[in-house]
């Protein structure tokens, strides 16, 4: 198992020190089951943690440095930084970015490190899946640096001290879902979540005869980022001249009735196609966690294609590749709803798929999408968890 071989190798690398004494912290990955897009235009999401993440093993240094090996970026070494000197960017190693941003965001708002640390750290979700790793990475080590100098900081302000470090050091400028996801998750649960006022509640993932299969296309998410951040964009444009007429704070804040309305104001049409998904993607996902409440799971699956659907046509972010899984997984007479999750642009979907039949589907799905894409999908079942913790004992 992942957390014994970090064990193993942590004491391989760093048992030599005095006092070697270490500690286990795990922090999820998430997978968004309805609410794509929605996060940074102050609407509602409704993700759940799952039970591959990211783990450290962690020891006290009697200096003020930080070394890291990650299992993950082997070829990297044993990477070191001083927390007693400013932390800036590294430009050749990206990954050592979040646990840069990390130390630098709790040093900027006041939280001394009393000692260096020696960490390795090793992950199970697939790299570049859209399955947040490195929001699990993020609330890994805020965790890390909470637990292990007892700082006692509420767990929301490390969910905003993770989004922080993605806007302004990792230059992402993501929502908040994938940290409050990875913070907050709660095991066998998923988490509706108000992205503008951050009320939230868990609601009880009772799926019945269905289970939660991610499937991955195994496709590069190139230019992920910057396409995200024009996404990001286009929504402030649309806001900003829907705030010419009404006095609204997010796009978010008005549903589709009043968006019919409005929308005249949206000069550019792609614009225009924006907005409405974020404004209908909204209604969604109130919608899906409602019918979820009633155990009404085929009207949630309804709801996931109708969001696969908006996505693809409205807001741009799916792809050939994300079609073609989907389109598979809508064929499957298992499958009552199948939509791509997370940012998009390859990546994941995740679709409500009868347990009994989960083989079969995956049989299915898996030689459509090789015959029209070239590609060999993965699959895996969704186990809901909970969030970041220490798990030494
Ligand atoms: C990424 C971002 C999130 C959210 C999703 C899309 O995962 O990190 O904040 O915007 O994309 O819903």
């Amino acid at each position: 198992m992942l957390r014994e071989e970090l064990l193993r190798l942590h004491k391989q690398l760093f048992a030599g020190q005095e006092g070697y004494d270490v500690r286990t912290f795990f922090a999820p990955g998430r997978v968004n089951l309805i609410g794509e897009h929605t996060d940074y235009n102050g609407g509602h999401v409704f993700p759940c943690a799952l039970d591959i993440g990211t783990y450290a093993v962690v020891s006290k240094r009697n200096d003020q440095y930080i070394h890291v090996y990650s299992t993950n970026f082997s070829d990297s070494g044993i990477i070191k930084f001083d927390t007693s000197t400013k932390i800036v960017k590294n430009e050749t190693c990206s990954w050592i970015n979040y646990l840069l941003g990390v130390c630098k965001i709790f040093i900027d708002n006041g939280y001394f490190l009393p000692c260096g640390l020696n960490i390795v750290i090793g992950g199970n979700i697939p790299n570049g899946a859209g399955l947040s790793s490195s929001a699990s990475i993020e609330m890994l080590i805020t965790t890390v640096l909470n637990e292990m100098f007892n700082f006692n900081i509420p767990p929301l302000s490390m969910v905003r001290w993770g989004q922080m470090v993605e806007n302004n050091f990792i230059g992402v400028s993501c929502g908040i879902m994938d940290q409050f996801a990875s913070m907050m998750g709660k095991k066998e649960h998923a988490l509706l979540l108000n992205c503008n006022t951050l009320q939230h509640q868990h609601a009880n993932l009772k799926l019945g005869e269905y289970v939660i299969v991610i499937s991955n296309t195994n496709k590069r998410r190139g230019l992920a980022d910057s396409k995200y951040n024009e996404r990001v964009k286009e929504c402030q444009t649309a806001l900003k001249q829907l705030q010419s007429i009404v006095n609204i704070a997010n796009l978010a804040d008005i549903d589709s009735a009043e968006f019919s309305k409005y929308q005249h104001v949206i000069s550019d049409p792609t614009h225009k196609l924006r907005a409405l998904h974020v404004v209908t993607e909204n209604e969604r996902t109130l919608k899906a966690a409602d019918l979820l409440q009633r155990n009404n799971l085929i009207g949630f699956g309804k709801l996931m294609n109708e969001s696969h659907i908006s996505l693809r046509d409205n807001y741009a972010v799916t792809g050939y590749e994300l079609d073609t899984l989907v389109a598979a997984a809508w064929q499957d007479t298992s499958c009552i709803g199948s939509r791509m999750t997370g940012a998009g642009f390859g990546g994941c979907t995740v679709s409500l798929v009868k347990s009994s039949e989960t083989q079969n589907f995956i049989n299915n799905v898996s030689s459509y999408y090789t015959q029209y894409t070239g590609l060999s999908a993965n699959f895996y079942i969704a186990h809901p968890a909970d969030g970041a913790r220490e798990i030494s004992q």
